[in-house]
């Protein structure tokens, strides 16, 4: 039997309005206005992409949404001084810097520069520390989405068999650290994968929920999925160009195979790509609650 479609698209859309209801009640009782600055520097158009479609939604949820781009040569002590600026702006509550960053500017030291509070994609030290010891304020976006989709199409977690391909800092690593804890929407068994894995097919079969952060597109195939397990594709592979000039997407899952022989599986594109965005207006909102003492 084919697999049941989870559809970020309409998670997403089901947390935004959740979200903004919540922005109307901070703003009618507490006068309480979420702020999210986003800063990109140079003009890689993936980038460019990246930080308009998360302007559009902070604005479509009444945010005070700030774009603030810099030139492509600006100095590195510039990019920190920025930091420091809005580290201090009490109407910013959550600062993103779009990454890539160009070669001359170390990426580590513009990241830890964020105080932890404004950190609302989750990548400073202290915020990677409490998530280790379960005791995380704000999940990196795309783990946090991904747990979402989860939770939210009632998969079963706790005790659960969950195998992570993929140890990337963004993905791998947090989701497995999260679904490890014995919190609710948790409490799973799990193994990561990586290239130095010996025989990965052994691990997968195994899975009752198997996430896939691989960057490689359809590393995973039917023969390598147990019957009925759920699939969760991360993977963002672009393959080609439609005659429209738009990207063609393809995910790292082998799609049409494994939805023959999964319980349930995302898709590419919408799957996990619609939740990163709004897991970050969602820490956003924290962010201004814990920043009023509402939290
Ligand atoms: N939808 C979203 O919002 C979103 C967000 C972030 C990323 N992504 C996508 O998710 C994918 C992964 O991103 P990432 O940043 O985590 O990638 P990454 O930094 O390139 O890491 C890939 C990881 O997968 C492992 N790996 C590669 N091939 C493998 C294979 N055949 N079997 C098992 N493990 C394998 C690598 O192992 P080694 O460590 O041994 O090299 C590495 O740990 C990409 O396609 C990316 O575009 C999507």
């Amino acid at each position: 039997m084919a697999a049941k479609i989870i559809s970020g698209t309409e998670v997403a859309k089901q947390i935004r309005e959740e979200l903004g209801r919540e922005v109307a009640l901070l703003k009618e009782k507490h006068n309480l206005v979420p702020g999210l600055v986003t800063i990109l520097v140079g003009e890689n158009p993936a980038s460019m992409s990246y930080v308009t479609g998360k302007q559009k939604t902070a604005k479509e949820l009444a945010f005070h949404s700030l774009q603030d781009s810099q030139p492509e040569g600006i100095p590195e002590e510039k990019i920190l001084e920025l930091i420091d600026r809005y580290n201090r702006d009490p109407k910013i509550h959550g600062i993103l810097v779009q990454l890539p960053l160009p070669k001359h500017i170390n990426e580590t030291k513009v990241l830890y520069a964020i105080d932890p509070r404004k950190d609302v994609d989750a990548f400073h030290p202290v915020n990677v520390g409490k998530l280790m010891i379960g005791e995380a304020d704000y999940l990196p976006c795309t783990p946090a989405g991904i747990q979402q989709l989860l939770i939210r199409s009632g998969t079963k977690i706790d005790g659960a068999e969950v195998v992570v391909l993929g140890r990337s800092n963004i993905v791998g690593k947090p989701i497995a650290n999260m679904l490890l804890q014995k919190q609710k929407g948790a409490n799973a068994t799990v193994t990561i994968c990586h290239t130095a894995t010996r025989d990965i097919a052994a691990h997968t079969r195994r899975a009752d929920i198997l996430i896939v952060a691989a960057g490689k597109p359809k590393a995973v195939t039917a023969d390598m999925v147990k019957e009925g397990a759920v699939v969760i594709d991360v993977g963002v592979n672009r393959i080609g160009m439609s005659k429209e000039g738009k990207a063609i997407l393809c995910g790292d899952v082998d799609f049409e195979g494994v939805k023959e022989k999964a319980g349930a599986i995302t898709p590419v594109p919408g799957g996990v790509g619609p939740m990163t965005i709004t897991m970050l207006m969602m820490n956003t909102v924290k962010a201004a609650k814990v920043a009023a003492g509402l939290k």
